[in-house]
């Protein structure tokens, strides 16, 4: 036992009472007393007791009647009653009216000790999540950033820095750390944030549109330009654009949108005139950005341009600790969504939740909950809610063994397709269990050379 957890002990016969205090008490419980039901109502008004071990016959009442009383409705406290022997009616009323347990006299104190326990680690599960709610509702993150641990607090830190600023960044991290929230969160502390906040994915469009996505076109530029369409520097105008996947930018057009962002101005295709834009550049790339650069799929001036600032994010496995609250903060907003209650996490689920190196980071985290939630429903979240894989991270499958010397992208490259076997070759689940979306997946095995339909 973590600290000293105080029982009260409601039974009217004082040898039972003494008994009961000392052996409590060398459990380790700071033991209160009561002989009636009054005295007992009148203790459990206080916030201070964590369970109650009560006697079902009472000289001014019955236990069961006290039950709710002694339970209290914000946080209900375990409470144990007590039975003489036979009284099986009474033993059953009492746990149909929310006792956590009943033991019949003569108490059987192996049993006792046995329930307790069980009754304790169910109060410390309790208060710990207590801890976390509290901790995610006084705000525990910066905006919609959930994370108290160093890397985080340095990225926020980063954050009000550019949020401060109109310079461009350049946001990199792994697949699903959250580049596209922290943009957000950037747009919406700076001064920009009541303008727009325009998101374009470089690698979710069609090649041959992504040129009148960028710049816009009149009414007739190609073939299929049925009307005119502004691109995204005039729809984030006074706002800020977030170019995400920036290196899938054909490269060709890399060197007309770095132009265009310097000149403040751009010409909507088939347009004969152009018009001005007050836009900020937020950039994000899950590619290591020199290596983008070395291997040509993003120039490097543009780069440059991008790099005034550069905020990596930080792994999930690299602040585990960031786990309890994230989950805490999931099992809330899938509640919600699903209608479901689901308490949080047992322990030993949550240890095992900090153990697995999710590989998908936050967002497979969070798809990870969302199915747990849905699973549990009500009640705690137990290991047969967690995907197999998270479960045994051990026989998931075959070890991956990567020499030393292996670059990120070809680890990155083995992890992907180990995954695609083991999900026989099922782009959708492979891409689930990276945490990944199966575009990105499509993409990868497209430039590997594979195909990535
Ligand atoms: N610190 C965080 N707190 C709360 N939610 C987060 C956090 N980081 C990421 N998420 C959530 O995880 C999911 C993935 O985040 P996001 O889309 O920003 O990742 P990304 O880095 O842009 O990934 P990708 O490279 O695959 O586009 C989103 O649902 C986001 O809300
Ligand atoms: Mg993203």
């Amino acid at each position: 036992m973590k600290r000293h957890y105080t029982i009260l002990v409601v039974d009217d016969e004082p040898s039972m009472r003494e008994v009961l205090r000392l052996r409590l008490g060398q459990w380790g419980f700071e033991v209160a007393v009561a002989a009636s039901a009054s005295e007992a109502e009148a203790l459990a008004a206080k916030a201070s007791l964590d369970l109650v071990l009560c006697d079902v016959v009472l000289p001014d009442g019955s236990g069961l009647d006290l039950l709710p009383k002694l339970r209290g409705d914000s946080a209900p406290r375990p409470v144990i009653m007590i039975t003489a022997h036979g009284s099986i009616d009474a033993a059953v009323e009492a746990v149909k009216r929310g006792a956590r347990d009943f033991l019949t006299k003569p108490l059987d104190y192996t049993k006792l000790k046995a329930v307790l326990d069980d009754a304790v680690s169910e109060v410390e599960q309790r208060s710990s999540l207590k801890r976390l709610e509290e901790t995610l509702a006084k705000g525990s993150g910066l905006g919609p950033l959930i994370g108290d641990s160093k890397p985080m607090l340095d990225l926020y830190e980063l954050i009000d820095v550019l949020a401060g600023s109109d310079a461009s960044a350049l946001i990199t991290g792994e697949s699903g750390t959250g580049k596209e929230l922290v943009a957000h969160a950037i747009h919406d502390r700076s001064r920009r944030a009541s303008g727009p906040f325009v998101a374009v994915n470089a690698a979710a469009i069609p090649e041959g549109l992504m040129e009148s996505e960028l710049f816009g076109n009149e009414k007739g530029a190609f073939t299929g330009a049925v009307s005119a369409r502004p691109g995204c520097f005039e729809l984030a105008n006074r706002g800020t654009l977030f170019l995400d996947e920036i290196a899938e930018m054909p490269a060709p057009l890399q060197p007309k949108f770095l132009r265009t962002l310097e000149n403040g101005r751009v010409r909507r295709l088939g347009g004969a005139t152009e018009n001005a834009f007050d836009v900020r550049l937020l950039a994000a790339t899950n590619r290591v950005p020199e290596e983008a650069v070395r291997d040509g799929l993003l120039r490097a001036d543009l780069y440059y341009r991008l790099n005034v600032f550069t905020l990596v994010l930080p792994p999930l496995r690299e602040r585990k600790e960031d786990v309890p609250l994230l989950v805490q903060h999931f099992v809330g907003l899938f509640n919600r969504k699903h209608g479901a209650s689901a308490a949080g996490v047992r322990p030993d689920v949550l240890a095992l939740l900090q153990a697995y190196p999710w590989p998908g980071n936050v967002r497979e985290l969070r798809n990870v909950i969302e199915r747990a939630v849905i699973l549990a429903r009500a009640g705690w979240i137990e290991l047969s809610h967690l995907p197999p894989y998270v479960r045994r991270p051990d026989d998931a499958g075959e070890d991956l063994r990567l020499p030393a010397g292996l670059t990120l992208a070809e680890a990155e490259k083995v992890l992907i397709l180990q995954t695609l076997k083991e999900a026989d070759q099922n782009k959708a689940e492979a891409a689930r269990r990276l945490g990944l979306d199966v575009k990105t997946i499509r993409n990868k095995l497209k430039q590997y050379g594979l195909d990535g339909r």
